[in-house]
């Protein structure tokens, strides 16, 4: 019986003693930063919360007023579950200087908690690496290779609009159905076609992987990732196996091109030929294979989860107002007529171009930025030493009415050109700023205001709820911020 005891003693007792650890970790970090407020002493762990419904809204609304008021340009956290003190920035002024990555590198944690997805491609590496990565895959954004792709996207946009009309006006969730029509593009653009990767069995296996990865995070948090992944928890093992589905069908698409490139085919001047034909300076040899398949990993998911969040919100706005339908139809009416859009349309879309962006504004997919100090230094004011956790809030700098009018309210006008000139650059942050910004954002802005002005101009949107509001929406967390439970319905125009 004794012996019983004393064994089952020993892990009470680590965990006790792991627990008094925390605790007095705890009261020192506090004590820390005697002048930076913190929201409310018994909510030590925001990023845990985040992953709640609503609890970005929450998070919005502990930093900026109902009235747009920057409540705390800096909040102070506690520690993280390692013992690193958690700030959070929510004032744009001081973006600036966060987004230098040579002072406030990406958060290891974090990041290395994505790789189980993106493996080491763009959005995760640093140094000699990244830079060399970013200058080899720029140009598959440049102005020459966009004006190429409306033609690709609006077939996939009527094939949207035949699955649409096909549901009969049945409720449907637009997170899914743009996620499929997001996925679509971008591996016909950026990837040269559905004959290398298959976008409907491509989908299904993001739903799985979104469905797990936020347990995932919490356990890496808890753990660390490093343990986290030597788990053989349900989460771990779905994440695993979907990826290793996924990586086949990558690793079958790169061949395909591989043979293609060396039957001496055209050029097509997409990712997978990019990636393949990447020489190094000095040693002239290709890039490895396992590297190909990260930058592949990475752009199927950064390219398609968040353009697709992006669309899904919008819905929910112009579903609870219909002038914002009715302005589009007569802006596209006037722009294309019947016809469908093309490339030099678009910078006359202002618009269904104003829709994304307000919405880009109110519902930013990725709402926070994850850093670390590497320096001590100052931040609004205020000393934060070496290896502090940092936030950037970019979701307040959107509410912050500094900078923008009656905030918490939709309103595309205000994107205005006269309006814009004037802001603080940073004040709109959707895609990050500076050296480490969004590589495909013109692609995504051409893409969500062709799609909005071809989709709005076939359906009323209804929503499942009429006497719901935009209020009553949940921001949560799945891949990126989307109103995961909305429901609506797409009706015919003509019907
Ligand atoms: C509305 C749509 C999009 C939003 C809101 C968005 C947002 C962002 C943000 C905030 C970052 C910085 C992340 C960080 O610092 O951790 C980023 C980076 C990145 N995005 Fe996007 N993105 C969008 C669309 C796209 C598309 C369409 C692609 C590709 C086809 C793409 C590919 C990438 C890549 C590769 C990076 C890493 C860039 C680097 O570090 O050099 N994104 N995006």
């Amino acid at each position: 019986m004794n012996i019983v005891l004393l064994i089952a003693a020993i892990p009470i007792g680590y965990i006790a003693a792991k627990l008094i650890k925390l605790l007095i970790i705890i009261f020192k970090t506090f004590k820390s930063f005697p002048n930076i407020p913190q929201p409310n002493p018994l909510y030590t762990f925001p990023v845990l919360d985040q992953f709640s419904p609503d609890g970005i809204k929450r998070m919005l609304k502990a930093h900026i007023s109902p009235e747009g008021n920057l409540l705390h340009p800096i909040t102070h956290y506690g520690p993280h579950f390692d013992g690193k003190p958690t700030i959070f920035v929510a004032d744009a002024e001081q973006f600036g200087e966060l987004f230098k990555v040579e002072k406030f590198p990406k958060l290891d944690w974090v990041y290395d908690s994505f790789s189980i997805v993106l493996g080491n491609g763009l959005v995760l590496s640093n140094g000699e690496l990244w830079k060399r990565q970013r200058r080899n895959l720029t140009p598959l954004f440049h102005f020459k290779s966009l004006t190429k792709m409306p033609p690709i996207m609006n077939n996939r946009v009527l094939e949207f609009v035949n699955e649409m009309n096909a549901t009969n006006q049945k409720l449907v969730h637009p997170t899914h159905e743009f996620s499929r029509l997001t996925l679509r593009i971008v591996i016909d653009c950026v990837f040269g076609g559905s004959e290398y990767l298959d976008a409907n069995v491509l989908s299904e296996h993001w739903e799985t992987i979104n469905k797990a990865l936020n347990a995932y995070f919490l356990c890496s948090m808890l753990l660390s990732s490093k343990v986290n992944n030597s788990l053989p928890l349900p989460f771990n093992i779905t994440i695993k196996k979907t990826m290793q589905k996924i990586i086949h069908l990558v690793k079958v698409a790169i061949e395909k091109k591989r043979v293609e490139l060396q039957q001496d085919g055209e050029r097509t001047g997409d990712l997978l030929e990019s990636l393949l034909l990447i020489r190094d300076e000095q040693t002239g040899e290709p890039i490895p294979e396992s590297l190909i398949v990260d930058e592949a990993l990475t752009f199927l998911f950064a390219g398609h989860d968040t353009t697709s969040s992006v669309l899904s919100w919008a819905m929910t706005f112009i579903s609870r107002d219909h002038t914002i339908a009715k302005k589009i139809r007569e802006e596209v009416a006037n722009v294309a007529g019947d016809r469908p859009i093309e490339y030099s349309d678009i910078k006359d879309l202002h618009y269904c171009n104003m829709v994304i962006r307000e919405t880009l504004r109110m519902r930013p997919p990725v709402h926070t930025l994850d850093r670390r100090s590497i320096y001590d230094c100052e931040i609004s004011g205020q000393k934060i030493p070496a290896n502090t956790y940092v936030y950037p809030l970019l979701i307040a700098a959107h509410y912050d009415n500094r900078f923008w009018n009656d905030p918490w309210k939709f309103h595309p006008e205000r994107f205005s050109e006269k309006e814009g000139l004037a802001r603080n650059p940073y004040a709109f942050v959707p895609f990050s700023a500076n050296t480490r910004n969004c590589i495909g954002q013109k692609f995504a802005i051409l893409e969500g205001t062709l799609v909005l002005a071809s989709v709005i101009s076939k359906f009323d949107v209804l929503p499942a709820d009429p006497k719901s509001t935009t209020d009553d929406d949940k921001w949560v967390i799945f891949g990126t911020m989307k109103p995961v439970d909305f429901q609506c319905s797409f009706v015919p125009i003509s019907a």
